[in-house]
């Protein structure tokens, strides 16, 4: 899609029946997607939210699936535990409303930091994230299987519903 292009963007949080829409968002986003039924077992999960964001380009048609972000309230933080964007729709900003919305939960839940674990390799996503505010914590090797490979740890503080 063009970036030019004008578009609403929806969030809605997903449920049982979306499971399998959400693997196929996976499926397109990450070499290692998660299996149906953890997909399924997460989105049920009381500690977890799973947002699926849907684009409308006002021509009539439905909104369609474009992106999706998996999130964990971990007591103390929310963790960033997937967050893809199908390959069309990508530098459009829905990576980035993705994360508002994450920021928005943080704020609801009084969390004061998101934080997320993200391959090393994944030179995109790394960028995505530092345009984001998110600055690298530390690196764990050998963290990730298939393929083998360090995971960086990275974070972003927020306060009052905002990135500082
Ligand atoms: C990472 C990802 C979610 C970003 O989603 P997106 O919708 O394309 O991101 P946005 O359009 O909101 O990007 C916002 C800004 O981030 C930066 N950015 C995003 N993707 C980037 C990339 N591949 N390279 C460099 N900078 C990037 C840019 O500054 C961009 O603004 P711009 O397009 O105006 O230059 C998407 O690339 C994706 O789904 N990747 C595969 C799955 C993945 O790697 N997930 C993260 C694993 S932890």
């Amino acid at each position: 899609m063009p970036k030019n292009k004008s578009f609403d963007l929806e969030f809605r949080c997903a449920d049982t029946d979306d499971a399998d829409l959400v693997y196929a968002l996976e499926e397109e986003a990450f070499p290692d997607p998660w299996t149906l039924s953890s997909i399924t077992e997460t989105i049920n999960f009381r500690y977890a939210k799973t947002l699926i964001a849907y684009l409308n380009e006002g021509s009539g048609e439905e909104a369609a699936a474009a992106g999706f972000i998996v999130l964990y309230d971990t007591g103390e933080d929310v963790d960033i535990a997937r967050i893809g964007v199908k390959k069309a729709h990508r530098r459009l900003g829905i990576g980035r409303g993705l994360v508002n919305k994450a920021i928005e939960w943080a704020n609801e839940l009084k969390r004061s930091a998101l934080t997320l674990d993200v391959r090393a390799g994944n030179e995109g996503a790394i960028a995505f994230y530092n345009t984001m505010g998110f600055k690298i914590d530390c690196i764990r090797k050998n963290f990730y299987q298939k393929p083998k490979e360090d995971a960086v740890l990275m974070s972003v503080n927020i306060y009052g519903g905002n990135i500082c």
